[in-house]
C-alpha cells in the first residue's frame, strides 16, 4: 500500500528545523505484514526526544529511516501465525521486540533483549524483513517501529493490546515517556515510601518520573530543569520543591535543603552536565539513576574512592526496566484512577506536516509531548 510518512535522509541539519526540514513527508510503500507480523494504522505517535537525538546525530542512525516510537494505533491486518491480536484491536508501540526466547527475555529483562538491539542496528524488523519501500530504495525501520507516517508493520511483540475505552491519544504516550518515567522509579529505582527523591530533567519522561515517585510514596520530591516554567508544573504534578540547575550555589541548596542530598536521583534530561548534577545530589548510601540517552561519545567519569567509600551506586534505566505485556496495562490502570494523569503533559496535536517545526519546539525545551496525528 501507498502512505505518507516523515522520512529521514540525513543527520545533522542545521536548525531552525521548519527551514533545514531534515523531515519530508514524502508517499512511501509499505508491504503487507509477513508471518509474526501486524499492520497498525497509527492514531498518535509522541515526538521524543530520542527522535531529536537522531535528528541532530548525537545517535547514528541506517538511512534513509522513517523515525518515532512511540504511538497507540489500530490493528488493521495480522500476519500468518499472529495470536492474540485481531483486525480492530486498540495497541500501544514497544520500542524493544522481545524475541522472547534469549537469557534477558528468560531472566525478566525482555528490555535489554540482544536480537532487537541486533535488528535495530540493521535498520530492519525483528524478522530481519523490511518492509518499507521508495519505489525500488529500501527504508529502514526504526527501533522496529517507524511510526511517523499513516501506517506501520509490526512485529506482534512490538505491540501491547489495550481497553478500547481508553483514549488513543493518551494511550501513545505510554509506549514511551510513562514506561521511561514512571518504570525508572518503579521498576529500577524501586522508590519505597518515605524516601527521598530527585528528578533532573523535566521533559515528557521526567514528568512521568515525578507522578510516578508521588504514587510511591516518596517523601520529598526535589525538581530540577534548566526552564523555570518546567519548575512549576512539576510542583503542580507533585514534585514538593523545584530548583533550577543554572542558578549558582544549587547543588549546595540542595543538598542543604535535604539535609545531605537525596536517596535516589532520576536523570531524565539526557546530558552529561545533568548526569554530573544528578550524581552531585545524590546522598550517601543513595543511588543515581539515569535514564538520558546523550550524546554516544560522552564519558561520565566518578571518584571511585569517595563512590566506595560513601556506598554510592550508579544505574541505568533502559524503557524503564519495564516488561511491557505487565506494565503497561499497571500503567494505564493507575491513569485510569487518576494517578498517572499523563493528558497534563500534551502540549499540542500536530499535523504529520508539521513535524520540523515540532522538533524545533522540543529542542528549545518549550514543550512536553507533542502528538503527531496522521490523520489531521
Ligand atoms: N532510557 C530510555 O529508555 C529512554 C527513553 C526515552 C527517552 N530517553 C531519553 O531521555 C531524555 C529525555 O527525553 P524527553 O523526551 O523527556 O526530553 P525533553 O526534551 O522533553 O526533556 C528534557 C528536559 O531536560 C531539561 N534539561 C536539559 N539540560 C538540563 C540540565 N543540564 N539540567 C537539568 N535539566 C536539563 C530540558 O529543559 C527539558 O525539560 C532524552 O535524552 C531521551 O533520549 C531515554
Ligand atoms: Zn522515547
Ligand atoms: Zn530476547
Amino acid at each position: 500500500m501507498r502512505m505518507k510518512a516523515a522520512v529521514l535522509r540525513e543527520q545533522g541539519l542545521p536548525k531552525p528545523y521548519a527551514e533545514s526540514r531534515p523531515l519530508s513527508i514524502e508517499e512511501v510503500e509499505l508491504d503487507p505484514p509477513g508471518e509474526g507480523e501486524v499492520l497498525i494504522e497509527v492514531a498518535a505517535a509522541g515526538l521524543c526526544h530520542s527522535d531529536l537525538s537522531t535528528i541532530e546525530n548525537l545517535r547514528p542512525r541506517k538511512l534513509p529511516t522513517i523515525p518515532g516510537h512511540e504511538a497507540s494505533g489500530i490493528v488493521r491486518e495480522i500476519g500468518s501465525g499472529v495470536h492474540g491480536l485481531k483486525p480492530g484491536d486498540h495497541v500501544v508501540s514497544v520500542f524493544v521486540s522481545a524475541c522472547g526466547e534469549c537469557r534477558w527475555c528468560g531472566n525478566g529483562k525482555p528490555n535489554l533483549c540482544p536480537t532487537s538491539t541486533a535488528s535495530k542496528a540493521a535498520g530492519t524488523l525483528a524478522s530481519g524483513a523490511r518492509r518499507l519501500r521508495l519505489a525500488a530504495e529500501p527504508i529502514n525501520h526504526y527501533s522496529g517501529l517507524s511510526v511517523f507516517a499513516e501506517f506501520a508493520v509490526v512485529a506482534r511483540n512490538s505491540v501491547v493490546r489495550i481497553d478500547p475505552d481508553i483514549p488513543l491519544e493518551t494511550a501513545a504516550i505510554f509506549g514511551c515517556a510513562v514506561m521511561t518515567g514512571a518504570g525508572a522509579v518503579f521498576n529500577t529505582a524501586k522508590v519505597t515510601p518515605g524516601a527521598l527523591v530527585a528528578v533532573v530533567g523535566l521533559g515528557g519522561v521526567g514528568m512521568n518520573a515525578v507522578l510516578a515517585a508521588r504514587v510511591a510514596g516518596a517523601a520529598r520530591i526535589v525538581a530540577v530543569d534548566v526552564q523555570p516554567a518546567k519548575l512549576a508544573l512539576a510542583q503542580e504534578l507533585g514534585a514538593t520543591e523545584g530548583f533550577l540547575a543554572t542558578e549558582p550555589g544549587a547543588v549546595e541548596a540542595i543538598r542543604d535543603a535535604t539535609s545531605g542530598g537525596l536517596d535516589i536521583v532520576i536523570e531524565t534530561a539526557g546530558s552529561l552536565k545533568a548526569m554530573e548534577f544528578a550524581y552531585a545530589i545524590t546522598a550517601r548510601g543513595g543511588s543515581t539513576v539515569t535514564a538520558g540517552l546523550p550524546d554516544v561519545s560522552h564519558r561520565f567519569a566518578v571518584p571511585l574512592s569517595a563512590m566506595v567509600a560513601e556506598e554510592r551506586s550508579i544505574r541505568a534505566s533502559y524503557m524503564g526496566s519495564c516488561v511491557a505485556p505487565r506494565d503497561i496495562p499497571m500503567l494505564l490502570d493507575l491513569w485510569r484512577r487518576g494517578r498517572l494523569p499523563v493528558e497534563r503533559l500534551v502540549s499540542g496535536r500536530i499535523p504529520l506536516a508539521d513535524v520540523n517545526a515540532g522538533f524545533d519546539r522540543l529542542s528549545e525545551g518549550a514543550v512536553l509531548r507533542q502528538l503527531l496525528i496522521p490523520s489531521l
